[in-house]
């Protein structure tokens, strides 16, 4: 990590770096079913989000699930905010207003500044 950051927003304890108690306290934790959960207005109160990271999770789901879960994301996300997942989930999959751009290693999804209609499947 740069030193500038690492200075910033850690503080080292022995051979540990914490970090910092400004930025933990605005982390929360919530368990909920992607699936079968609505994430921006249940009690999970998940919204502008700036960064979804969904890793290895989307695997497990059919096309029409995931379809479903990315329409839930594109709700939660800030305009331009991104989702990261692993590789090779999402290609081939329905994407809805989530842009993919390339890289030679990944890709990375991104809310644009104006959507289509986002269609709802089933109960969100
Ligand atoms: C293979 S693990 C990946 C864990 C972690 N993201 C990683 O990459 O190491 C799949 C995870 O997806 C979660 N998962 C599967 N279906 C889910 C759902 N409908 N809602 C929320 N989490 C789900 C499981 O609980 C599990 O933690």
């Amino acid at each position: 990590m740069d030193a500038e950051l690492q200075q910033r927003y850690f503080q080292q304890t022995g051979s540990q770096w914490v970090l910092s108690e400004s930025i933990r306290k605005m982390v929360k934790f919530r368990t909920g079913n992607i699936c079968a959960d609505t994430l921006s207005a249940s009690a999970l109160e998940i919204g502008d989000l700036d960064l979804v990271i969904c890793r290895n999770v989307f695997l497990y789901f059919h096309a029409d699930a995931i379809g479903n879960v990315i329409n839930k994301m594109l709700e939660i996300l800030t305009t331009d905010g991104y989702v990261l997942t692993g590789h090779g989930e999402l290609p081939a999959q329905t994407l809805g207003d989530l842009q993919a751009t390339i890289f030679p290693d990944s890709v990375i999804y991104q809310r644009p500044q104006t959507m289509c209609a986002i269609s709802h499947g089933g109960s969100l």
